[in-house]
C-alpha cells in the first residue's frame, strides 16, 4: 500500500516533470495609470476560471486600487514574507471569486531585482512547485515604464496594451511599446480598448496606435477586442466586487467574455518555456542583464 503511493507519486512527478503542462502568461499594462488594467486583469482572470482554467492572478501594481482592494480580499501576508522564508506561497495566496488565486501586491515586487541569490533561489522553487496547479498567469503590472513593469512583460509569453480614446493614454501606450520594442526584445502586442462607446470606436482606436507603430517601430500589434464604457462596471468596483461577478450580463461583462474567447485561441506555449519557474527564472535575470548592459 504504502509502496504503490510512493511510486505514484513519483509517476505523477515525472509525469510533471517530462510533459509539462502547456500554460499562458499574460502581462496587462497600459503605460497611463487608471484606464482600466486591474479591472481587465481581474475580470479576466474570473472569465477564464469560469470556463473551467486554474487561474492565477499576481498583483504587481502597487498603486492604490490593487487587486485585493478591488475584491474585497483580506490578505495579511504577501510576496515578501516568501521571499525572506517566513511564509510559502501557497499560505499568501487568497481565494477570490469563481475560485481564482490571488497573490497580493507588495513593495516586494518593486524588490524582485535586487535579491540574494538565496532568496531568488526561494522565489523560484516557491513558483516552480505551484506550476502544474495552474494554467494562466495573469499579472495586473503598474502604470508607466519602471523597470518593474518592463520586467514583468518581457518575462511574460503575451503583454495586453489596454488604451482608451484619449491623447495621453494613446502617447504612453506608444511609449511604452516603443521601449519595450527597442530595449527588450518584445514585438508582439494585443490592443484591448477600454472605455469605448462602441465597438467601431475601439477599432478605430486600434488602428490610430497602429498607424503610428506601423511607421516608426519595428512591432505587430493585433485587437483583441473592446469594452464599452459600462456604469454596472463603475458600481461594481464601488462594491468591491468584479463586473463579470456582480452582473455578468452587463455590455462589459460580456465583452469580457467575448476577449476571454479570443484568448482561447491564441496559441498556448509550447514545452517548457512558459512554465512558472521559467518565468521566475526570466524575470529575475532580466535586471541583472540590464545592470550589466
Ligand atoms: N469599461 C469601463 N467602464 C466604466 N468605467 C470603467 C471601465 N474601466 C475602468 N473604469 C473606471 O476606471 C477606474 C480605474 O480602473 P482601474 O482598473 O483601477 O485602472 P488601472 O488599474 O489602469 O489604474 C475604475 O475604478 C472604474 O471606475
Ligand atoms: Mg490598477
Amino acid at each position: 500500500m504504502q509502496m504503490s503511493e510512493v511510486s505514484m507519486d513519483q509517476a505523477e512527478g515525472l509525469r510533471r516533470v517530462v510533459t509539462p503542462k502547456p500554460m499562458k502568461i499574460i502581462a496587462v499594462s497600459s503605460g497611463k495609470g487608471g484606464v482600466g488594467k486591474t479591472n481587465v486583469s481581474v475580470n479576466l482572470a474570473i472569465s477564464m476560471a469560469k470556463q473551467g482554467k486554474e487561474v492565477l492572478l499576481l498583483d504587481a501594481d502597487l498603486g492604490l486600487a490593487n487587486v485585493d482592494v478591488q475584491l474585497g480580499l483580506n490578505t495579511s501576508y504577501d510576496l515578501s514574507h516568501v521571499m525572506n522564508g517566513e511564509r510559502t506561497l501557497d499560505e499568501i495566496i487568497v481565494e477570490g471569486p469563481s475560485n481564482i488565486k490571488v497573490i497580493p501586491a507588495s513593495s516586494g515586487i518593486s524588490r524582485m531585482a535586487n535579491l540574494t541569490p538565496v532568496e531568488q533561489m526561494g522565489l523560484i522553487n516557491a513558483f516552480s512547485e505551484l506550476s502544474h496547479a495552474v494554467d494562466v498567469l495573469i499579472i495586473d503590472t503598474g502604470a508607466g515604464i519602471s523597470d518593474t513593469v518592463v520586467n514583468f512583460c518581457s518575462a511574460s509569453k503575451d503583454v495586453i496594451v489596454v488604451v482608451y480614446d484619449e491623447p495621453a493614454s494613446i502617447t504612453d501606450a506608444y511609449a511604452f511599446i516603443k521601449v519595450m520594442s527597442r530595449h527588450h526584445n518584445v514585438s508582439r502586442f494585443h490592443i484591448l480598448a477600454n472605455m469605448a462607446h462602441d465597438a467601431h470606436e475601439g477599432r478605430e482606436l486600434f488602428m490610430k496606435l497602429s498607424k503610428a507603430t506601423d511607421r516608426f517601430l519595428d512591432v505587430v500589434l493585433s485587437f483583441i477586442g473592446s469594452v464599452p464604457y459600462d456604469e454596472k462596471l463603475r458600481k461594481a468596483v464601488q462594491h468591491q466586487r468584479a463586473v463579470v461577478d456582480a452582473f455578468p450580463n452587463s455590455p462589459s461583462s460580456l465583452a469580457f467574455k467575448r476577449i476571454t474567447k479570443n484568448i482561447n485561441k491564441w496559441s498556448e506555449s509550447s514545452s517548457t518555456s512558459g512554465q512558472l519557474k521559467f518565468f521566475v527564472e526570466r524575470l529575475i535575470n532580466s535586471d541583472t542583464t540590464q545592470e550589466e548592459a
